[in-house]
């Protein structure tokens, strides 16, 4: 089909990607940290699962303060997860089970060991200096009152050159000098050598953080709370958009490659903001928001997050989905109470993977894995190591996944660099295969349902019921195919009214057996039911 190929049906439109923390995914070599072998023998797994593309969080050779996030060479892969080879061969074996490959791109900072940093910090006339930012103290202090996002100042003084470093993360993750005219074109190379080697795709780290005000401004106090202030003149500045745009332009240059950025913006989200880096389809291709994560478990706050969402989209543009990622805690264990948790994240699957847009799936996320517990001694993540007891860190959603309900998960034979979620006994990929209303059989048969129906891919979104009693409903439609879609967020039972469809025939359902039909006048909602339809 001549329609297929052309950049509006491109495959990261369509698809659905699953992202994987490498670290945690599966060790083939007994050292208890998952590694690049590990994710090829587990490509028939995703492939069975039905997802079109894979998203690794950083393997780039790194001192690790930040696991991956500071990297000290962008053309090496760090040899806990393997070697060149191993990432060529997973690109090879991946594309062979129709999964595309996009490679985390970390693009604010490097390592503080990178030996571009190394340079720059050897003396105030290196020509490297200012490829960072590097900047006089004012009265004694800071050069300004800007905070990293970890806390503290941003500023490190260097008593070598007895300047200060920015850095908008950890002290170790000094930021680079975007305004430096030099850093795109060393940054395009970095880019070209991954789009040589075949990767489909980058998620840029923190993208919307990549431009400081040029005049180094103070940013203004939050709420006159001292740990937080409003990154005013850190974020979102109208530098970082041109970028993105000098970005796009380089990476169009090869042929179906997608970019996308992570737009960070403080509770409740900003969806607004989050869209504006797809600059009318001349920025990135899909812009992480996480309104979504921040809401209240409600059909009514889901369906005005999306709504919201949809309408911030330029026409250009194309939105994505997430309930969860590595940095942020589990969805499962956001959805109010500890009763219903297993039929809720059935709801939130099917919303994720039946409204308009490119769902991400989080690793574990098909199996219900849970935010594990973890003790002081086992902490790896820093923040949880700078803010135990107050935050105990993102380790709780980084734990290893839970292939079998052996020792170690099936994850590694070794012991594991983060122990194991103790549920990995019963909750585990090979026990729940077996089981047919098992959550991952649940994401398995949406998944087959999505690829089979382009009208869940690519259709308009109908809201036809907006969250009134705890159900949402809607319809998705492409040249004449339409799927209804019905979710009760609700533990009771409801009756609805669909008026602008007469009947529709089961195509899966939580409740109800394949192909039946069901007319939509007073029809019965189950509990938490999640029901897909051909209308
Ligand atoms: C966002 C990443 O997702 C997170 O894990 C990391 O700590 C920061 N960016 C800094 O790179
Ligand atoms: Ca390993």
């Amino acid at each position: 089909m001549k329609l297929l190929q052309t950049e509006q049906w491109s495959w990261w439109k369509h698809g659905v990607i699953y992202h994987i923390y490498p670290r945690s995914f599966m060790d083939t070599n007994g050292d208890g940290i998952g590694d690049l072998q590990g994710i090829i023998c587990k490509l028939d797994y995703l492939s069975d699962l039905g997802v079109d593309g894979i998203w690794l969080s950083p393997v780039f050779l790194s001192p690790n303060a930040d696991f991956g996030y500071d990297v000290s060479d962008y053309r090496t892969i760090d040899p806990a997860y393997g070697a060149m080879d191993d990432f060529r061969l997973l690109i090879e074996k991946a594309h062979e089970h129709s999964i595309r490959v996009i490679s985390d791109m970390i693009l604010n900072h490097t390592s503080d060991q990178h030996p571009w940093f190394q340079e720059s910090a050897s003396s105030t006339i290196n020509p490297k200096r200012h490829w960072y930012i590097w900047r006089d103290g004012y009265k004694g202090g800071p050069p300004n009152n800007w905070k990293s996002a970890v806390g503290g100042s941003a500023w490190e003084f260097d008593k070598r050159t007895g300047q200060y470093y920015y850095h908008s993360f950890f002290k170790d993750q000094p930021d680079l000098n975007w305004r430096n005219l030099l850093l795109p074109s060393v940054f395009f190379d970095e880019l070209k050598f991954w789009l040589d080697l075949g990767v489909d795709g980058f998620r840029l780290d923190v993208i919307n953080l990549i431009a400081k005000d040029k005049k180094f401004r103070n940013n203004p106090s939050f709420l006159g709370i001292p740990f937080f202030q409003k990154h005013v003149f850190t974020r979102n500045r109208y530098k970082s958009h041109k970028i993105v745009m000098e970005l796009r332009k380089q990476v169009d240059k090869y042929q179906d490659r997608v970019m996308i950025g992570e737009i960070y913006t403080m509770p409740p989200g900003n969806s607004e903001i989050a869209a504006s880096y797809l600059s009318g389809g001349l920025g990135i291709h899909m812009a992480f928001d996480f309104s979504l994560i921040f809401r209240q478990w409600s059909a009514s706050s889901y369906y005005k997050c999306i709504l919201d969402w949809y309408s911030n989209i330029p026409e250009k543009g194309w939105p994505c989905n997430v309930l969860s990622n590595h940095d942020l805690m589990r969805s499962i264990d956001r959805f109010p109470f500890r009763r219903h948790k297993h039929e809720k994240a059935k709801v939130a699957a099917a919303f994720l993977l039946t409204i308009k847009g490119t769902p991400f799936i989080y690793y574990g996320e098909e199996i219900g894995m849970r935010n594990a517990r973890i003790r002081y001694r086992d902490i790896q993540d820093p923040l949880g190591k700078r803010y135990w007891p107050f935050f105990m860190g993102r380790d709780r959603a980084r734990t290893p996944m839970q292939w079998n309900s052996g020792e170690y998960g099936g994850f590694t034979t070794g012991k594991p660099w983060l122990p194991l979620n103790p549920d990995k006994s019963w909750r585990n990929v090979e026990d729940l295969q077996s089981d047919g209303s098992s959550l991952l059989n649940f994401y398995r048969n949406i998944l087959k349902i999505r690829r089979n129906h382009t009208a869940l891919q690519m259709g308009r979104w109908i809201p036809l019921i907006t969250g009134r009693h705890g159900i949402l409903a809607y319809a998705r439609a492409l040249y004449g195919e339409r799927v209804v879609v019905i979710l009760n967020f609700t533990s009771k039972q409801k009756y609805i009214n669909l008026p602008e469809h007469s009947f529709g025939q089961v195509l899966f359902s939580t409740h109800r057996h394949e192909d039946e039909i069901y007319y939509f006048q007073d029809l019965k909602i189950f509990p938490f039911e999640a029901s897909i339809f051909k209308a």
